[in-house]
């Protein structure tokens, strides 16, 4: 650990939680080796580019996805498939990816379906054409269970909170919550909230610089009454 730790948690690089001008890591440090060039056969049109994550990204998540031993995995916010493209192509296994949104005919005009059909994935996503906050007590309800979540859904508060809040329900011991857009003050809340109040999660350092990555490391033991300020 050296100078460019955060001075709260230690954690070395880019600490976007404690919103300290931790330096970012460059784009080159992030990421190990890139394999099949995934991004570049999704339609994405250009003048709505920026709402998929970007190619960096996308692939970091490839990386991160092929990595762990992902096998039922869960996505908010499908919009053109970009991120559920690259998770699904990473998977070691073959689970299902649950992705949740409650716009993709509406406003999407279901390019994000037609993505993942052109690249042959479309058969492993449950789709659930509705709110994150109402489809994710469902599936706790259900009794599922994921290794993997990636929250990309709403960006208000209340709601990338509900997004952890039941993900984290159905998450198996040592599998990971992803949170993009590290850059909002909505999601570092959410960041900083569990940090200081889920002691069964752990903050995993060094990774891309738009995403926060949570592992789930134990069971929420915390008494009735328990809340640290955040
Ligand atoms: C930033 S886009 C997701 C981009 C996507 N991950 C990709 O890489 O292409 C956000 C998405 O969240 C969806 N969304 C908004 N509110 C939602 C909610 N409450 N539950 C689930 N999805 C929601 C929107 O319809 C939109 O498609």
């Amino acid at each position: 650990m050296g100078s460019t730790a955060c001075e709260i948690c230690k954690h070395d690089l880019a600490c976007p939680v404690h919103e300290r001008a931790c330096p970012q890591p460059s784009n080159s440090q992030e990421l190990v080796h890139i394999k099949p060039n995934i991004y570049d056969q999704l339609d994405i049109p250009e003048s709505d580019r920026l709402t998929s994550i970007r190619k960096d990204q996308a692939e970091y998540m490839y990386e991160f996805v092929s990595q762990i031993p992902a096998y039922n995995t869960l996505e908010t916010g499908f919009a053109y498939g970009c991120s559920a493209a690259h998770i699904i192509s990473a998977k070691h296994k073959n689970g299902f990816h649950t992705v949740i949104d409650p716009n993709q005919e509406s406003k999407y005009n279901n390019i994000g379906f037609r993505n993942l059909v052109k690249l042959r994935l479309a058969t492993k996503i449950i789709f659930r054409n509705t709110y994150s906050y109402l489809a994710l007590p469902d599936m706790v309800a259900g009794g599922q269970i994921i290794d993997f979540a990636f929250l990309d859904g709403s960006h208000l508060f209340e709601d990338i909170l509900l997004d952890f809040y039941y993900s984290a329900m159905m998450l198996t011991n040592g599998g990971y919550i992803m949170f993009d857009d590290a850059w909002m003050k909505s999601v570092v809340k959410v960041a900083q909230y569990i940090v200081a109040n889920r002691k069964d999660f752990t903050l995993i350092p060094r990774t891309h610089h738009n995403v926060i990555v949570f592992q789930k490391i134990g069971s929420d033991e915390r008494e009735w009454n328990h809340f640290e300020p955040f």
